[in-house]
């Protein structure tokens, strides 16, 4: 397959409408999108990501007055949300309307819904005459991809075409929050963060899946998912020296220790969301095998950092 690359979103818009996958900037993360309510066209993502079927995908609107289009029974709880935080980095998930095709939902009754704030991306929904299935743009194992070359490197020649745009400027995936149960639930940490979800929602619970060694309550947090090919060390500290008879990385806040033969030394928490996993990435193209990394304080953002940090380490 020709992977066409372009940065029209009109363009970009008009693959999609004609049941091809197309990957889209957002601020969180690249996706990979197709038209939801064509079963064959979102066919198309799980086999261009080598994506388990099981693992429901999030569906993307044009302007928060769509949640309706795709979504039915939104509770207090979920039009607070959306009017404080749509368009923006969370998907809230609530019962799903039938238009909406079970292989979105992998089977479930509800689906996720999510209004991305990235211009582009806004621009190429209004253009799409449905709402837009999209996971990351990424194969699926891989970390989410947060520039349009990393798209290119994963899925050019397996996708219809690529709006090129800017690198996201968040890097990490959209916070998660299950509204279609009571009390609701936090499924995933992203940029909107525990805090500023409870201002909202007092009563707001962590599903298991956030937390560290328990059951997931939502279907995608059982893969293995943001893995480099180098083994993850997690240190509250940075040690003096990297050993140095295998290559390896350091990053986080501290100046990088000795003996690291690559590093990123972050000024703040959202440097560090927005650097790593295409930090992860370079890692790996450049045959780095041991990355060292600090964690962040878990407040704000630092809690969606450290979920990726536990997970890429293989221990979430
Ligand atoms: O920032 C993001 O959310 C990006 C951009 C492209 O919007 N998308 C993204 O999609 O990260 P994906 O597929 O990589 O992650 C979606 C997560 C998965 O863990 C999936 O299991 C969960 O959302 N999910 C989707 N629908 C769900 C549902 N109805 N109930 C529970 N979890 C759901
Ligand atoms: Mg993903």
């Amino acid at each position: 397959m020709q992977t066409l690359v372009t940065n029209r979103p009109e363009e970009a818009a008009r693959h999609l409408n004609r049941g091809e996958t197309v990957a889209f900037p957002t601020e969180t993360v690249y996706g990979l999108g197709a038209d939801a309510f064509n079963p064959d066209a979102v066919a198309g993502i799980f086999r261009a990501k080598g994506r388990p079927s099981d693992n429901p995908l999030i569906v993307h609107v044009a302007s928060p007055e769509r949640v309706g289009n795709v979504a039915t029974e939104i509770s207090d709880d979920a039009r607070r949300l959306i009017e404080r935080f749509f368009p923006g980095p969370l998907t809230i998930v609530l019962k799903k309307r039938d238009a909406v095709p079970g292989i979105v939902s992998a089977g479930l009754p509800t689906v996720g819904v999510r209004c991305p704030a990235h211009p582009q991306a806004a621009e190429f929904l209004r253009h799409c005459h449905h709402p837009v299935a999209a996971p990351s743009a990424n194969l699926s194992g891989r970390p989410s991809p947060t520039d349009w070359q990393t798209v290119e490197h994963d899925l050019g020649g397996r996708i219809g075409c690529l709006l090129r745009g800017e690198p996201s400027t968040i890097g990490l995936e959209s916070t998660i929050v299950d509204c279609s149960v009571q009390p609701p639930l936090l499924l995933r940490s992203g940029a909107i963060s525990l805090e500023a979800l409870r201002e909202l929602v007092p009563d707001l619970q962590i599903a298991t899946s956030c937390r560290k060694g328990e059951t997931p309550k939502s279907p995608g947090q059982k893969y293995r998912h943001y893995s480099p090919e180098a083994e993850i060390v997690l240190v509250e500290t940075p040690p003096e020296t990297l050993p140095t008879n295998k290559p390896a990385a350091w990053i986080g806040f501290s100046s990088p220790p000795q003996g690291a033969a690559k590093s990123l030394q972050c000024r703040d928490m959202k440097e560090y969301a927005r650097e790593l996993f295409s930090f992860f990435r370079a890692c790996d193209a450049e045959g780095i095998r041991t990355i060292y990394c600090e964690l962040p304080p878990e407040k704000g953002i630092g809690q969606a950092i450290k979920d990726r940090l536990v997970k890429a380490a293989g221990r979430g």
